[in-house]
């Protein structure tokens, strides 16, 4: 008995798709053989410390960039500024950085920063995500969503919905000029 016509479409379609399939594959072995050699932006984005130049940000000044898929903040804070954090601590909720929000280097330094002059925190709320806001005349950061605000070091008020100070990541400095943003390690 012969095999009905639908039946024979039906094979036809499959030998077509496996094909193309195959096809597809000895492609994708081939192109990508170029560009292993250097990480993807997608991966960079996930994973990969990320480089930055500082040398262009002003003394009040924040600049953002991704890392991980997250916003990172660098701000270079002013005398005054600094000046400020200090004066704050009956105001944040962990005025001598105990809690696990910092490198462990950090632990304890009321600016939890290597340097004075520049602070770097994930921008992502500890309440639930929503990314605050640098307010520069009120010297700190402010969360739109519920209304927390954090101190320029990243420390939690007190009596407001985030539990945790902000986030800080990682780093190191490359040069006076250059960070690396996710590791500790200077990459040689
Ligand atoms: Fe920031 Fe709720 S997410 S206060």
């Amino acid at each position: 008995m012969s095999t009905p016509p639908s039946v024979n479409r039906q094979r036809r379609n499959l030998l077509v798709g496996t094909a193309a399939a195959g096809g597809a594959a000895g492609l994708a072995v081939a192109v990508p053989f170029v560009e292993s050699m250097q990480p993807s932006e997608r991966a960079k984005a996930m994973g990969a410390p990320v480089e930055v130049d500082i040398s262009n940000i002003a003394p009040g000044e924040q600049k953002t960039l991704e890392w991980q898929g997250k916003p990172v903040w660098v701000l270079h804070r002013t005398r005054a500024q600094i000046e400020g954090i200090a004066k704050s601590d009956e105001l944040v909720v962990d005025p001598g950085v105990e809690q696990a929000q910092q490198p462990s280097s950090l632990k304890g330094n009321k600016l939890r920063s290597e340097k004075p002059e520049f602070f770097i925190a994930v921008g992502v709320c500890t309440h639930l995500g929503c990314s605050p806001v640098y307010q520069q005349d009120q010297d700190r950061f402010y969360c739109p969503c519920h209304g927390s605000k954090f101190d320029l070091a990243g420390r939690v008020y007190k009596g407001v919905p985030a539990p945790t100070n902000l986030v800080v990541p990682k780093y190191t400095y490359l040069s006076d000029t250059k960070l690396l943003i996710g590791t500790d390690k200077k990459e040689g």
